[in-house]
């Protein structure tokens, strides 16, 4: 018998409304494009979750769109050029692939930054900007809010962006974190003060006291200001105060210039520094810092040193000094598969590669 919501056997059911296009998956491209990682591997970050043609459709137009323009717009912006070259990069991809840019938002976003771009004139290439960095695994770094670096890319200040080795030696120490954690610590040379940073904010390491060193005013500036932005993110599983900056000549520590730096050197478990040994003349200064920490510590003490090898002449420049001063040297091993994807984090390595970082460890 038919019941009055029974259709009549010969009539078809309505087509259903089609269902709306899964929301794009952009979590992975945002990370990226929030550390300024290099261009193709930012770009590939959106088609491997949204696979052609789903990543140039509108919903994935206006997810990149929403992404860089909240970018562009925080506390914490990346570079308008960098920005510029990823709108660039995904326009030119999706016209390639026969579709074209629709979305609004992403057209006054591109605008922008090509008119922001054009005014950056010479004089001016000092630009500030930040890179900003999560990690998915909340045991390495606080997750509250991203850890963010202020850099100045086109300036000549060498101390103004960081290097390869700096983000290096960060991942090496949350993968083999034993070497670091608890300790205090003392970094020469710190730069924009990344690694010092992780030391004491990740929470696998939570270094108690890291104090970051630099000798350039205006890397000691652009390092207390990484230290206060980050202040609630290192405060999150440590001490606010955990991070430090101050100045620190290599060339005053070995004649025992600057007593402020020795008694640092005193107090510190574990000295640390990232692609210091490049310059001939100042390689002297750095091993007879090494050699003064570890004399004062009674054995305990060692120093992490990560080199991006560049030069053979002035790596064995190097050793040798090491010999001189009778410091030991072992080179800390790194799996030919690299640290593993939970512990690369920092996915900004442009011209030098992991695999070109060596790490040293230092003892008497
Ligand atoms: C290649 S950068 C590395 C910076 C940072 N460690 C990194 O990995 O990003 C070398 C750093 O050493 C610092 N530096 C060079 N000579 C120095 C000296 N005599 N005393 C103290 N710092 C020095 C520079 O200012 C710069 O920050």
């Amino acid at each position: 018998m038919e019941t009055k919501n029974t259709p009549p056997p010969s009539q078809s059911s309505p087509t259903p409304p089609p269902s709306p296009p899964p929301a794009p998956n952009l979590q992975h491209f945002k990370r990226k494009f929030l550390a300024q990682a290099p261009l193709t591997p930012t770009f590939n970050a959106i088609s491997l979750f949204n696979p052609p043609p789903t990543c140039f459709h509108q919903p994935c137009q206006s997810g990149i769109a929403t992404i860089i323009s909240a970018a562009l717009n925080s506390p914490t912006p990346p570079s308008f050029r960098y920005s510029l070259k990823v709108l660039q990069l995904y326009s030119k991809n999706a016209e390639a692939a026969g579709f074209f840019v629709e979305d609004d938002e992403f057209m006054v976003i591109l605008k922008t930054a090509i008119d922001v771009c054009k005014k950056i004139t010479e004089p001016e290439s000092d630009l500030l900007c930040y890179e900003c960095f999560e990690s998915t695994d909340p045991t390495l770094l606080p997750t509250k809010s991203p850890l963010a670096i202020r850099i100045a890319p086109f300036h000549n200040d060498v101390g103004l962006r960081c290097w390869e080795a700096g983000y290096f030696l960060a991942e090496f120490f949350l993968c083999h974190p034993e070497i670091i954690r608890n300790k205090r610590v003392l970094e020469l040379g710190a730069g924009v003060g990344l690694t010092g940073l992780v030391c004491a904010g990740s929470p696998t390491l939570r270094c108690p006291s890291v104090h970051m060193t630099d000798y350039t005013p205006e890397t000691i500036v652009n390092m207390k200001h990484n230290v206060l932005i980050n202040s609630e993110w290192l405060g999150e599983v440590n001490n606010k105060d955990s991070c430090t900056v101050g100045f620190l000549d290599w060339t005053e520590l070995a004649e025992e210039k600057s007593v402020e730096g020795v008694s640092y050197l005193n107090r510190a478990e574990v000295l640390i520094a990232a692609d210091c040994v490049y310059d001939r003349d100042y390689i002297p200064h750095l091993v007879a810092a090494v050699k003064l920490l570890l004399e004062g510590g009674g054995g305990n003490k060692q120093a992490i040193f990560a080199t991006t090898f560049r030069n053979e002449a002035t790596f064995e420049l190097f050793i040798s000094s090491l010999q001189s001063y009778s410091v030991k040297y072992e080179e800390l091993k790194i799996p030919d598969a690299g640290l593993g994807e939970k512990y690369e984090i920092f996915d900004r390595f442009y011209i030098q590669q992991r695999s070109e970082m060596r790490i040293h460890k230092f003892t008497l």
